[in-house]
């Protein structure tokens, strides 16, 4: 294997400086191509971080010989037929989150990628945070004992403007769904990531206030396989918008966070001014730089990604782990859909 892998960027809109800086900051790695259907939006792209080539077809740009691993950047429902041309391409993936908007999307991006034998990695970028790794050791490790409640409440503000900026924003063929789907997904990700899977879910979801195809409020009542209960409450539609809470209880203690401060740390035996100042430090240098939390975490994910590619392992998040807040946003809008509550 080559020493410094190619480096590609599908999409070049609001999230792609993202990932070129954390290429640019990751040393056994090159961006050689960039490429959007949008040829001036690519050329910006390469100017700022200096890519050799320039596609406006991701097709043309995966016949590339110097190209080892791309990033989707492109609208959530376009991510699985980029994947499965990369694939076939023998180029490893990296998609943006949601990895696609149909779990037949994903399961075939899952299986072309196995079939070919390259890797597929989904952007989750506060799963490389300390805080969240933390409490999922916490309660994984039973010390919250039996887990009664696990909650989400995402009270984001998204204007008509924002919806209205690209024509994919908002679709259900392009989005896929909207609070839950686009905004909500980190966070649904997380909540599923560190309760375990579902057994039931009973929603419901509607566009209250924006034009949108797609939900801008939802509400849920899940049911765990372990036996706890939770709710999310997503909207992009109330003024102002929140930071995110997200809440963990179980019998004997609770872990309440709201953005990335935890508010309560009612652990059994652990004082929770030591453990916020712990999980302070580790996350204090991003949080001092709005920008720099988002481009540590896709750095730390890419740089990941690399170390998967060279030593032939599973990526941190991959495509199977990445599936499971598709899955649960699905029930979430099929239970809203039939009024009925939907099994997992
Ligand atoms: N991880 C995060 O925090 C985060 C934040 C924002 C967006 N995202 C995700 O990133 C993706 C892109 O979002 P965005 O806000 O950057 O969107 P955007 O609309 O700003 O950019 C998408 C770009 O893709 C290009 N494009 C569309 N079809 C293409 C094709 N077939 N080939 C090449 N380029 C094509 C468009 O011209 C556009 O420039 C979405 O899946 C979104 O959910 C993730």
């Amino acid at each position: 294997m080559k020493d410094t892998l190619g480096y590609g960027i599908v999409g070049c809109g609001v999230i792609a400086p993202w990932h070129a800086r954390a290429v640019a900051n990751i040393p056994d790695v090159e961006l050689v191509a960039v490429c959007d259907v949008e040829r001036e939006k690519a050329e910006q792209l390469k100017q700022e971080f200096g890519a050799k080539h320039v596609y406006t077809s991701y097709e043309r740009m995966l016949t590339g010989d110097d190209l080892d691993i791309i990033s989707i950047c492109t609208p959530s429902g376009l991510h699985h037929e980029i994947a499965i041309a990369a694939a076939r391409a023998r180029k490893h993936v990296m998609s943006e989150k949601p990895l696609d908007i149909t779990l037949e999307s994903i399961d075939d991006m899952i299986q072309a990628c196995r079939e070919n034998n390259v890797k597929l990695a989904c952007i989750f970028q506060r799963r490389t945070s300390a805080l969240w790794q933390n409490i999922k050791r916490t309660i994984e490790d039973g010390k919250l004992g039996k887990m009664v409640l696990g909650s989400a409440y995402l009270k984001y503000f998204r204007s008509q403007e924002y919806y209205d900026s690209a024509g994919w924003r908002g679709t259900w063929a392009l989005d896929g769904g909207g609070a839950l789907m686009n905004q909500g997904v980190h966070m649904i990700d997380l909540l599923r990531w560190i309760m375990g899977p579902l057994d039931t879910v009973f929603a419901f979801a509607d566009h209250l206030a924006r034009r949108i195809e797609v939900e801008d409020t939802a509400v849920a009542s899940l049911k765990f396989r372990s036996g706890a209960f939770g709710t999310i409450e997503g909207t992009t539609s109330v003024t102002p918008g929140l930071t995110h809470r997200m809440e963990f209880h179980g019998e004997n203690g609770s872990i309440l966070v709201e953005g990335e401060n935890v508010t309560h740390w009612d652990v059994p035996g652990e004082e929770k001014d030591d453990v916020v100042q712990q999980l302070a430090d580790n996350v204090g240098n991003m949080s001092s730089d709005p920008t720099a939390i988002s481009s540590h975490g896709h750095e730390v994910q890419i740089a990941d990604l690399v170390a998967s590619v060279k030593g032939d392992r599973e990526p941190m998040v991959n495509g199977a782990e990445a599936r499971n807040a598709v899955e649960l946003i699905l029930a979430v809008y099929k239970s809203a859909q039939t009024d009925q509550p939907v099994k997992l």
